[in-house]
């Protein structure tokens, strides 16, 4: 196990924390449009998880679901809060289950975003070698290019579409790599569903071709009271793709939750 590591993060606002945790392979700026518009009514929080945007490249080790889970459990002592509503988009979401089992006192809100609570089939777990082996052997660039219109939905503007290359290019290939054996061997979630007791939003691009939306209100519909908003114009990515629609969902939550 490799040792822990101090986490990068942004901050913008004042008050209770919002922690926002990105997907794969980005970082802490697909962000950037919740931190400004959610900066008004919390803490908005957005880390690097290690080894990916300015959190410290790891140097050997394996990645795990858990390990970035304490990773966040750490940032939130750094920035001196005792609990938080936490986000995480995609890979980001599976860091949110392994943060529920392991932190749940440190939890306010879940909000989970264009992801989804099962493990991977033996066929995506295949996949999940491939890409390592691709990441480690030739770079980013053929994963950028493989994933690149995947991500999005129908109409993803040139804006967002350069911000995912400028993501996915600037991860380090040995990070990309770590990262898709760690979601290989990701737990299952879906038994956890029904017992998350505090208050929970999941938000879910309606062009999600990744992890479609069907299956994730599916999920939602588990969980005790979780609210379900599913994201016009969003494909896998609907923070960075609609960030009104995104950020107007989490604030309505928030004053209710
Ligand atoms: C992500 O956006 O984090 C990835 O699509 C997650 C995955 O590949 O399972």
């Amino acid at each position: 196990m490799p040792e822990p590591m101090e986490l990068a993060y942004e901050e913008r606002g004042s008050g209770p924390v919002l922690l926002f945790v990105h997907g794969f392979p980005f970082d802490r700026t697909m962000w950037i449009a919740q931190l400004a518009g959610l900066a008004k009514i919390r803490s908005a929080v957005a880390v690097d998880l290690r080894g990916h945007g300015l959190s410290d490249v790891m140097t050997g080790g394996d990645f795990s679901m858990d390990l970035f889970a304490d990773d966040v459990a750490k940032t939130l002592d750094a920035i001196g809060a005792e609990k938080a509503d936490i986000a995480g988009l995609s890979m980001g979401g599976y860091v949110l289950f392994s943060f529920w089992r392991r932190h749940p006192e440190r939890v306010r809100s879940l909000i989970f975003i264009d992801t989804k609570a099962e493990a991977d089939s033996d066929e995506a777990k295949a996949g999940r070698e491939k890409t390592a082996e691709t990441a480690a052997s030739q770079g980013m660039q053929p994963i950028y290019e493989t994933l690149a219109s995947k991500v999005v939905g129908s109409s993803p503007s040139i804006e967002v579409q350069d911000k995912l290359k400028e993501m996915m290019l600037g991860t380090a290939p040995e990070v990309a790599a770590a990262d898709a054996l760690a979601m290989r061997d990701r737990a299952d979630s879906t038994a956890d569903l029904p017992s998350i007791t505090v208050p929970v939003l999941w938000l879910h691009g309606e062009e999600d071709a990744l992890m479609p939306v069907d299956g994730a209100r599916a999920s939602a519909a588990k969980i005790p009271g979780a609210s379900f908003v599913s994201i016009p114009k969003g494909g896998h990515v609907s923070p960075m793709e609609n960030p009104e629609a995104v950020n107007s969902a989490i604030a309505n939550f928030l004053k209710t939750e």
